[in-house]
């Protein structure tokens, strides 16, 4: 196992958020180190205690490297799936309602300080990115096949670079003279001078996000996690870039991914959510112990 496969952010927050019911169906969508998963199964009845009803966690990741952590406890079940198809999988395992999800979107410290990954620009490696190892598309497939007005899309959505167009540009300029096949030559092609991190943290963030499809995974995860919950029941989203915020914020504002907040005739929000937590972040005592808990945001809502 890495020294450190993931530190979570906002643990306490987080849980504190759910409300554990302790014989409650849980799941957790992004299972990554386990930290979340091990302290929902802490707040559980566990199989010696007096209750009928035991409770259960789903643990969902993509990435097949988070089994290492794999957590020895009959409560407890892996999802080696992308956790879009959330539904689906509850089906398959007989359940119709939970009582909490948890999500912590985006990638863990084992994919960053993994070199041979490719999802960062701080190592030389092929320019690979992809969560789910099997899958089709990698980074070098989308800079080396996508048109440069795509590129500049994606650059600008989900890497937030103002000048996404002159960075498009320069990537197709070098990309005609040879594929770019690495991580240093993505570097190289956009021209962003080495000392600019946050600039090359945002590009390799863009990539990332479209390799992943990583917005349309979290619009059909939240639209089943709707579905599922119990009334009662508590959603927990920890999120890292303004894009997805908003889309969970609308979300959970409204019940949908139009982000629509339909009213009765009297006025009143019929949104299927109670707000609790409203995109809280993470103390300056956490940050300075855990520097990239910084970007996190907590939001919290429960089924009415
Ligand atoms: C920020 S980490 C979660 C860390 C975890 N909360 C912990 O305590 O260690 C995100 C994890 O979710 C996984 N992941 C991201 N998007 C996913 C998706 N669409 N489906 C399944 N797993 C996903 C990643 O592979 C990564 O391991």
């Amino acid at each position: 196992m890495d020294s450190v496969y993931h530190i979570p952010a906002m643990l306490q927050e987080t849980i504190e958020g759910l409300a554990i019911k302790p014989q409650g169906v849980y799941v957790d969508v992004t299972f990554g180190g386990g930290g979340h998963s091990r302290a929902i199964l802490q707040r559980m009845d566990s199989i010696g205690d007096l209750s009928f009803d035991i409770g259960h966690l789903y643990s969902f990741d993509q990435d097949k490297d988070a089994l290492q952590n794999a957590i020895e406890d009959e409560r407890w079940t892996f999802v080696h799936s992308n956790f879009r198809y959330l539904r689906n999988w509850m089906d398959y395992y007989g359940v119709e309602h939970i009582d909490g999800l948890l999500a912590d979107l985006g990638v863990s410290f084992h994919h960053f300080d993994c070199p041979e990954r490719g999802f960062s620009f701080r190592f030389s490696a092929p320019l690979d990115m992809r969560m789910n190892q099997t899958a089709k598309r990698t980074a070098a497939d989308i800079v080396n096949g996508y048109s440069e007005e795509e590129l500049a899309k994606i650059f600008f959505l989900y890497g937030e670079l103002k000048n996404g167009r002159g960075i498009a540009k320069n990537i197709c300029k070098a990309r005609s003279q040879k594929p770019i096949e690495r991580t240093e030559d993505l570097v190289a092609a956009s021209r962003i001078p080495a000392e600019m991190s946050k600039e090359l943290a945002r590009l390799f963030q863009a990539l990332r996000i479209e390799v992943n499809d990583e917005m349309g995974a979290l619009r059909d995860m939240l639209v089943a996690a709707r579905d599922l919950l119990k009334p009662g029941g508590r959603i927990a989203i920890l999120t890292y870039h303004s894009l997805e915020d908003r889309l969970v914020k609308n979300f959970l504002r409204s019940g949908n991914l139009e982000g629509t907040i339909e009213k009765d005739f009297y006025g009143n929000n019929l949104s299927p959510f109670t707000l609790i937590e409203k995109g809280r972040e993470a103390s300056a005592e956490e940050v300075e112990r855990n520097p990239r808990a910084r970007s996190a945001k907590l939001r919290v809502a429960e089924k009415k």
